[in-house]
C-alpha cells in the first residue's frame, strides 16, 4: 500500500502556515458530519487538527470512523475569528481537505480513547484489554513520555559519574526478596526449574566480585505476591550497586540522582510539583515512633505521642488493663476534631477497628474558664493530673480530638499510622504538590516471625549487620542493627538498599540465624558464598522503584497507570490472554502432569 507521508505533525500547524498545502497522518479522534460539512479532527501523538471535508467533493465519508487512521492532504486557511479555539493550540486554522485515504479502518470501538471525564466510568478491565486503544489517549501517552524522560534521565546521571549498565539474566536462579518466584520449566531436564528473578541482587553482587565497582540497570523484577496499588508481579528497579563505598556515599548518590532527575522531569513536562530539595533523615526507631510507619508522609506533621507512662495507672480501666498485659498506650490528635458528631466519630472508631483496633477511644481539648481541659469521651474517667499531662504531652490544642489507642504495640502503630494519614487526608493536608523525600535508617536486620518461630531478613539475608551490633547476632537477634535504608515519600517507600555483606563468615553466620542448614547454603547460595571467598569487596547499593516515582510525578494512585501492559488482579493480562493454557505436546516435552 502506497501512502502520502506527512508533511507536518498534527499538532503544528498555525496561522503562519496559512496558504500552504500539507499531509497529515493521524487518527480520527472526533467526527461531526453536519451534512453539508464534515469536521474531522485528526490526532497524532501531538495533538490536533481540525481538518474539513465537503461532501459535495468526497461520496463515501462514512466510512471515516472514529480511530480509523487517516492520511489527508489539503490547504490550510484561518478559521474565521468567531469559529477559532482558543483551546486546541491548532485552533487559529483549519485543514481544507483536497484528498485522502484510510490507511486503516477501524471497527466500532470499544470504549471512547479520548475524553478524560469519560474514561472515569469505563471499565479497567476493558481499558487494558484494549490497552493498544487505551494507550491513543494522550493522558496515557504522556505518561510513557514522562516515564521515558525520567529513565534518560537517569542513565544520562550515572553514565556521567562513571557508572556501567549491565543487563543480567531473566531465567535464572530465585533471589530471595521476600515474594514466591515465578517458575520456567527446564526442557532438558524436566524436574529442574529456572526462577525468574525478584530483582538482580545476587548478580548485582556478583558484579562488584568482578571488579566492575559501578553498576546499574534497568531492571525487571518479578514477584508473585498478593497485589496492591503499588505492586505489580512485574516491575522495573533502577538498581544500583557500588565497591568501596560507605553507605553516606550510596545515599548521597540515589539522593543526587532522584533530586536531579526528578528536577529536570518536572521542568520538562512542566509538572505542577514542587521541586525537590534536602532529603531530611530519620532512623527506624525514630519513624515508627513518631508516625508509626517506617514509610511516614511527612508532607504535614501530627505526630503520634505515647501516654504508656502517663496512663499505667489510668482511672480508664481499657488503658490500665491494656499497659499491664505489656500493651501501650498512644494517641493522635485531630485539628478541628472536637466539632465531629457522634455519628462521625463512630465512623473513625469502624475505621481504627478495620485496621485492628478493639476501639478507638476520643475525647476532646476545651478551653473552660480560662484552662485548657479535655472534655467528653473517656475524659471522666481521667483524673486532672493525667489528663493535663496528656494535654502537655500531646501538644494538643483547644477545638482538637484526641484519638487513643491500647493495644499491643504493633497494632497501635499499625491503626494510629492510617489514621494519621485519614486525618491529613480530612484536613487538606496532603497536597499533591509537594514531593516529601526522606530517608529511613537503621532499620533492624531481622524480625522474629511467630507464625514459622524464626527470625525472617527485615531487608533481604544480604545486608550487613552494624559492626557495632555484630556481637550481638547470635545472643540478641532482634537488636542488631542493619546499614540498611529506605527512601520513602508522601507515605510510600520508593527505594530501599544496604550495605552488602561480602564476607563468607558472615553471611554463613547471617544464613544459620535465618535457619537456613549449611547444606541448604550450598544449595542455593553456595555461588555466591564461593565468590565472596575470591577477594570480594567492600560494597553497597540501592534500587529504587521507577514505577512508583512515576506515579508521584502523575499523581496516580493506581500503578497500572504508569505501565504500557500491566497485568489486572492476579496477574492476569487480559489483552494477550496470559496466563494460557499450553498444548499436550509442550506438557509433554516439558515432562510435566497435572496432579
Ligand atoms: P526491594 O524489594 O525493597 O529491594 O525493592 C526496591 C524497590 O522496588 C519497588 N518495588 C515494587 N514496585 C512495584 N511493584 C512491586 N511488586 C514492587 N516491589 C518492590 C519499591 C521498592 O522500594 N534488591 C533490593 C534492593 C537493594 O538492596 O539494592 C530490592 O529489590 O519502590
Ligand atoms: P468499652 O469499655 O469496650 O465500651 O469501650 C469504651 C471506649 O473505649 C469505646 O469508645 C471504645 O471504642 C474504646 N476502646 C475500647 N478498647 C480500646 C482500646 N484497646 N484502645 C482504645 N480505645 C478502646
Amino acid at each position: 500500500m502506497t501512502f502520502q507521508k506527512r508533511t507536518h505533525d498534527c499538532g503544528a500547524l498555525r496561522l503562519t502556515h496559512s496558504g500552504e498545502t500539507v499531509t497529515l497522518n493521524g487518527w480520527a479522534h472526533r467526527i461531526r458530519n453536519l451534512g453539508g460539512v464534515c469536521f474531522v479532527d485528526l490526532r497524532d501523538r501531538t495533538g490536533l487538527t481540525q481538518a474539513i471535508f465537503d461532501p459535495a467533493k468526497f461520496s463515501d465519508l462514512d466510512e471515516i470512523r472514529h480511530e480509523c487512521c487517516l492520511e489527508v492532504t489539503g490547504t490550510v486557511a484561518a478559521r474565521q475569528p468567531e469559529t477559532r479555539n482558543p483551546k486546541m493550540e491548532t485552533g487559529d486554522v483549519e485543514l481544507q481537505v483536497m484528498s485522502y485515504q484510510i490507511l486503516g479502518p477501524a471497527k466500532p470501538i470499544p470504549f471512547p480513547v479520548s475524553d478524560e471525564d469519560q474514561m472515569t466510568t469505563v471499565n479497567e478491565e476493558l481499558r487494558v484489554k484494549y490497552r493498544y486503544l487505551d494507550l491513543r489517549r494522550p493522558s496515557m501517552y504522556r505518561r510513557l513520555a514522562i516515564r521515558a524522560n525520567l529513565i534518560s534521565q537517569m542513565r544520562k546521571y550515572l553514565d556521567a559519574k562513571g557508572f556501567v549498565e549491565v543487563e543480567t539474566p531473566i531465567i535464572t536462579k530465585s533471589t530471595p526478596e521476600g515474594a514466591r518466584d515465578y517458575l520456567v520449566a527446564y526442557r532438558l531436564d524436566p524436574g529442574k526449574w529456572y526462577a525468574l528473578p525478584q530483582s538482580p541482587q545476587q548478580y548485582k553482587q556478583l558484579l562488584m566480585v568482578s571488579g566492575v565497582e559501578k553498576y546499574y540497570q534497568i531492571a525487571k523484577c518479578f514477584r508473585d505476591e498478593s497485589q496492591r496499588a503499588d505492586r505489580q508481579p512485574e516491575f522495573t528497579q533502577l538498581d544500583i550497586e557500588m565497591s568501596f563505598c560507605s553507605q553516606e556515599d550510596v545515599l548521597n548518590l540515589a539522593e543526587g540522582i532522584i533530586r536531579t532527575c526528578m528536577n529536570h522531569t518536572i521542568e520538562a513536562f512542566g509538572l505542577d510539583k514542587e521541586p525537590l530539595v534536602e532529603f531530611p533523615r530519620l532512623t527506624y526507631d525514630e519513624s515508627m515512633r513518631l508516625y508509626g510507619s517506617d514509610k511516614p508522609d511527612l508532607r504535614f506533621g501530627l505526630p503520634l505521642f505515647d501516654l504508656t507512662d502517663i496512663s499505667a495507672n489510668s482511672g480508664f480501666g481499657v488503658f490500665k488493663n491494656a499497659i499491664e498485659v505489656g500493651g501501650v498506650v498512644k494517641a493522635v490528635r485531630y485539628p478541628g476534631g472536637a466539632q465531629l458528631s457522634r455519628k462521625e466519630i463512630s465512623v473513625l472508631e469502624e475505621f481504627a477497628k478495620e485496621f485492628g483496633a478493639k476501639g478507638l477511644a476520643v475525647t476532646t481539648v476545651v478551653e473552660e474558664s480560662g484552662e485548657v481541659q479535655l472534655s467528653g469521651g473517656i475524659a471522666k474517667f481521667l483524673s486532672t493530673e493525667e489528663s493535663q499531662a496528656i494535654i502537655k504531652r500531646g501538644q494538643v490544642e483547644v477545638g482538637d480530638l484526641i484519638a487513643f489507642v491500647a493495644d499491643g504495640e504493633s497494632t497501635a502503630y499499625n491503626v494510629l499510622s492510617r489514621l494519621r494519614l485519614e486525618i491529613g487526608s480530612r484536613l487538606g493536608l496532603r497536597d499533591p504538590r509537594k514531593l516529601a523525600f526522606a530517608w529511613i535508617l537503621d532499620f533492624p536486620l531481622v524480625e522474629w516471625e511467630s507464625e514459622s518461630g524464626r527470625w525472617s531478613p527485615a531487608h533481604h539475608p544480604f545486608t550487613m549487620p552494624k559492626a557495632e551490633d555484630l556481637a550481638k547476632l547470635e545472643d540478641d537477634p532482634g537488636a542488631v542493627r542493619a546499614d540498611c535504608y529506605d527512601l520513602v515519600c508522601n507515605g510510600s517507600e520508593l527505594a530501599s538498599g544496604s550495605i552488602r555483606i561480602h564476607r563468607a563468615d558472615i553471611q554463613e553466620r547471617i544464613f544459620d540465624l535465618l535457619k537456613i542448614d549449611r547444606a541448604t547454603q550450598q544449595e542455593r547460595f553456595g555461588h555466591i558464598l564461593d565468590a565472596f571467598s575470591y577477594g570480594a569487596p567492600p560494597h553497597g547499593g540501592i534500587a529504587p522503584g521507577i514505577d512508583r516515582l512515576i506515579m508521584l510525578l502523575t499523581n496516580t494512585e493506581n500503578i497500572r497507570e504508569v505501565i504500557a501492559f500491566p497485568k489486572t488482579g492476579g496477574g492476569y493480562d487480559p489483552m494477550m490472554d496470559a496466563p494460557s493454557t499450553i498444548d499436550p505436546q509442550q506438557w509433554a516435552e516439558l515432562g510435566l502432569r497435572l496432579g
